[in-house]
């Protein structure tokens, strides 16, 4: 059975005195048997680790260490407590022109480090009102997703790129088509398919959860603007527990 995850994507929003959220979502949630995953700024990694909580960065560098201004290396995210990172998010893909073909190293840099890459993926607006939505998926499963990849160290979020942030939702049926596409994909070409856990995301809130659960393959969500409080994020995590 794949693993139930809510997962929390803080975007580069977060300081010191956000972990206040963390401790309130501890308070309702600290014994949850579902997996939350919280994916702060790298700031705050190591200050989350007296959380309940699994820790995730939101992207990694290809290589483990080097001359690269800026960035931060998977084994640095393991280092400082996390334990998933988030590769692909179309964010990255669109500001610093992410590929397929990087992002799959960046998942493979995940796993020689013994994280869990959490990988994105998701059409536009322009290819969904083209009919290539699925063309799309297939093309960035194929191109984003090491064939080292399999259900433990894996994690695929289905988040189209025109439900982040702007909150619309595509239909169920619109979802159920995408993950079940997404489950056929991962269990032709991998032994564990039926096994990976496969998130939706973009404009998830507590009032649309629980529709979005109740989805065939949808196995819980990457939130974003809904994860930055407890008082929004807890009640997304209180419909997964119970879906
Ligand atoms: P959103 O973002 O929930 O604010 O739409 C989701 C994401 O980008 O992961």
């Amino acid at each position: 059975m794949p693993r139930k995850i809510a997962a929390g994507n803080w975007k580069m929003n977060g300081v010191q005195s956000t972990l206040a959220e963390l401790r309130t979502l501890e308070d309702k949630h600290g014994d949850a048997d579902i997996a939350i995953l919280i994916c702060p700024p790298f700031t705050l990694i190591s200050a989350c680790e007296d959380t309940p909580f699994d820790i995730g960065g939101q992207d990694c560098h290809p290589e483990d260490a080097g001359a690269h201004t800026g960035d931060i290396s998977a084994e640095m995210l393991a280092d400082a407590g996390a334990s998933y990172v988030l590769v692909g998010h179309s964010e990255r893909r669109t500001d610093h022109g992410e590929t397929d073909a990087l992002v799959a190293t960046k998942a493979q840099a995940a796993y020689d480090a013994g994280l869990i890459a959490v990988i994105c993926i998701g059409e536009t607006l322009d290819e969904r009102e083209g009919g290539n939505t699925l063309d799309v998926i297939d093309a960035q499963l194929e191109g984003s997703v090491p064939a080292t990849a399999d259900a433990l160290n894996t994690v695929i979020a289905y988040e189209p790129v025109w439900a982040i942030g702007t909150g619309k939702v595509p239909t169920t049926q619109q979802i159920a088509e995408v993950h079940s596409h997404i489950r056929t994909r991962l269990s032709d070409r991998f032994a564990d398919g039926a096994a990976f856990s496969l998130l939706y995301g973009g404009s998830v809130k507590g009032s649309n959860a629980a529709d979005i659960f109740a989805v065939p393959h949808v196995n819980g969500a990457l939130v974003g603007g809904a994860s930055l409080t407890a008082q929004d994020f807890s009640p997304i995590i209180a419909a997964l527990e119970e879906a």
